[in-house]
């Protein structure tokens, strides 16, 4: 299967939910003001990764953050997306298996993971579902 719908009315701000595409884990995540304002105030040029949130959604989507939930150091699926999990050091994903902490944008910030959660083509078919791939 080439794409998948999502329907996401049902995550509240500072929820997520994981799905499966292509058989890969995937965290769909609604950031919270507080979440979205900690991302952007990053310095982007210090990143081992540079990017912003606003490159990492769709434009007056910032609060969707859509990523692959595969860390990129050995391909672990990290922690943050399910309630009650760990979240790192920066408030967004932290993968157990080497300890990379990746941020609110689900950006790297520590531990041996090189890049960001790789984020997927995807778009908004309505306000309420996505469609990934
Ligand atoms: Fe995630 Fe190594 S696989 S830190």
């Amino acid at each position: 299967q080439a794409s998948t719908e999502v329907d996401v009315s049902a995550v509240q701000p500072g929820q997520a939910i994981k799905t499966v595409w292509r058989k890969q884990p995937m965290f769909i995540r609604n950031l919270t003001p507080e979440e979205i304002s900690a991302a952007d105030k990053v310095d982007v040029a210090s990143l081992r990764d540079p990017q912003s949130l606003a490159d990492r959604t769709l434009p007056g989507k910032t609060n969707w953050l859509v990523t692959l939930g595969v860390c990129t150091h050995l391909g672990c699926v990290p922690l943050g997306a399910a309630a009650g999990e760990v979240k790192g050091e920066f408030g967004g994903y932290f993968c157990p298996c080497h300890g990379s902490h990746y941020d609110t944008a689900a950006r790297i910030r520590k531990g041996p993971a090189p890049k960001n959660l790789e984020v997927p083509e995807y778009e908004f078919l309505s306000d309420t579902v996505i469609k990934i791939g």
